[in-house]
């Protein structure tokens, strides 16, 4: 079959679907009325979503949690969380509750410098463009004003614009490298905004300048854009108690269960099979928070993964000591957020995430972040630790395979009270619906 089509993006909604069922699926009417199920019954609201992104056919869902109970620098947060993995929220929870009575989260901003760069080429001699650099940059700086007019206001704005030659690395390259302050802004489109206008003034100024040769006024500009590698827009969250505190319940030991916590640090410091899994399950908190808050969860991944990668080889974004019988346990990541534009006031869940924590500003919002990360690290690591991963996922795993089946109440409660003592895989959770439907 050849699925080419031409004009698509110019169909209407209603088009695309009827191409899409007839093009790929056996049962068209069928494929119609499963995307039609998840459209909005509230027109305004289904258009609002709809007009989000290109060529959208219905609304993929994910489900929006909750963890209560996180105290940051001594306030009280309810989280919302976006993710699709089962435990992640549960263990969020479970962190939050545990800290919560052992001096809660601590958290800071260390820095919110974001970065953008031009990068362009310039044959000739170097010094002649270091000397027009000089005398350009004030103009660099003017030229962007009606850009940056209110983001200063704000109390932000471009901090510094550094000529950078790299020309060591590849023939004939160079960059401005600028340095920005976007406050409770992203900052994206502020950012590649100012930069393609010192694009078009360095490259215009360039060709007036007299010193060049035609050669060297004529500067290649190759693109103008922000970077996602934000190393100097850092938050630290931390937690940190006696070691006797550590114990509870399940921790008879607790001095051997921080010891083993820092062993499973160290080995994801060193070890970078480990330390992948390590910082995904950093993630795990991280982006769901991200995602519920409308924050760009692919821009903090690419930046997070660098980061975690900054001395050449890849590492554990998160740390822990035992000092003077002190157990801290620790993270600094980059995370550039923003509270104000893009979806935070477009998207209603978004706007609604952002309330339940109180209007944020992006410092704070980081700050809780970065505690999500540092709560899902740290009950990651308490259960393979101690009990294994498995036990607490496969629970919850148990859960959808109930969905899956529909199981009833009744069912659902014979089902749970067997798994509280026999191991859940899914083979045994599919044979014991089975058998007890078969049994009835
Ligand atoms: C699963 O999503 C995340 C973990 O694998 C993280 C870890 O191993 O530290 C449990």
């Amino acid at each position: 079959m050849n699925n080419a089509v031409s004009g698509f993006s110019k169909l209407s909604k209603e088009q695309k679907i009827e191409w899409i069922a007839n093009e790929y699926f056996s049962n068209p009417a069928e494929a119609t009325a499963l995307l039609k199920n998840y459209w909005n019954s509230d027109a305004a609201l289904q258009k609002l979503h709809d007009e989000f992104i290109e060529n959208t056919i219905t609304n993929f869902y994910l489900p929006l949690g909750v963890a209560p109970n996180f105290i940051i620098n001594g306030k009280n947060y309810t989280i919302p969380m976006a993710i699709e993995e089962s435990s992640v929220v549960a263990a969020a929870a479970k962190s939050a509750k545990f800290w919560a009575t052992r001096g809660g989260f601590k958290a800071t901003v260390l820095n919110t410098e974001k970065i953008g760069q031009v990068h362009f080429f310039y044959t000739g001699n170097v010094k002649k463009l270091e000397d027009f650099f000089i005398q350009i940059k004030s103009k660099l700086f003017s030229e962007t004003e009606s850009i940056t007019k209110n983001m200063q206001k704000r109390g932000g704005g471009i901090l510094n614009i550094e000529l950078k030659n790299q020309t060591q690395k590849l023939p004939n390259y160079f960059q401005l490298h600028a340095t920005f302050e976007t406050k409770d802004s992203m900052g994206a489109n502020f950012i590649n905004s100012c930069l393609e206008q010192f694009s078009k003034t360095f490259k215009a100024e360039a060709q007036l300048y007299e010193s060049f040769s035609a050669e060297e006024k004529n500067i290649q500009i190759v693109m103008s854009i922000l970077s996602n590698y934000v190393p100097n827009c850092i938050v630290r969250a931390e937690v940190s108690c006696p070691i006797a505190d550590l114990a509870e319940k399940k921790i008879e030991n607790p001095r051997e269960f921080a010891e083993k916590i820092i062993r499973a640090v160290r080995i994801a410091e060193i070890e970078p099979f480990r330390a992948v899994t390590h910082n995904k399950g950093i993630m795990n908190g991280v982006d769901a928070v991200v995602l519920a808050t409308g924050n760009d969860f692919r821009a903090v991944e690419a930046g997070v993964h660098a980061y975690a990668s900054r001395n050449g080889h890849y590492t554990s974004l998160s740390h822990a000591t035992i000092e003077n019988d002190v157990f801290t346990f620790w993270i600094e990541i980059p995370l550039a957020l923003g509270t104000v534009g893009g979806l935070t006031s477009l998207h209603p869940l978004v706007k609604f995430s952002l309330e339940m924590l109180e209007k944020p500003s992006a410092q704070e919002l980081m700050q809780i972040v970065a505690v999500a990360g540092l709560a899902q690290n740290f009950a990651a690591l308490r259960s393979l630790t101690t009990t294994g991963i498995q036990e607490g996922h496969m629970k919850m795993h148990l859960n959808n395979i109930l969905n899956q089946f529909q199981a009833t109440v009744e069912e659902r409660q014979t089902i749970k009270n067997h798994f509280k003592d026999h191991v859940v895989s899914h083979s045994a959770a599919v044979d014991f619906i089975k058998n007890l439907r078969g049994n009835r």
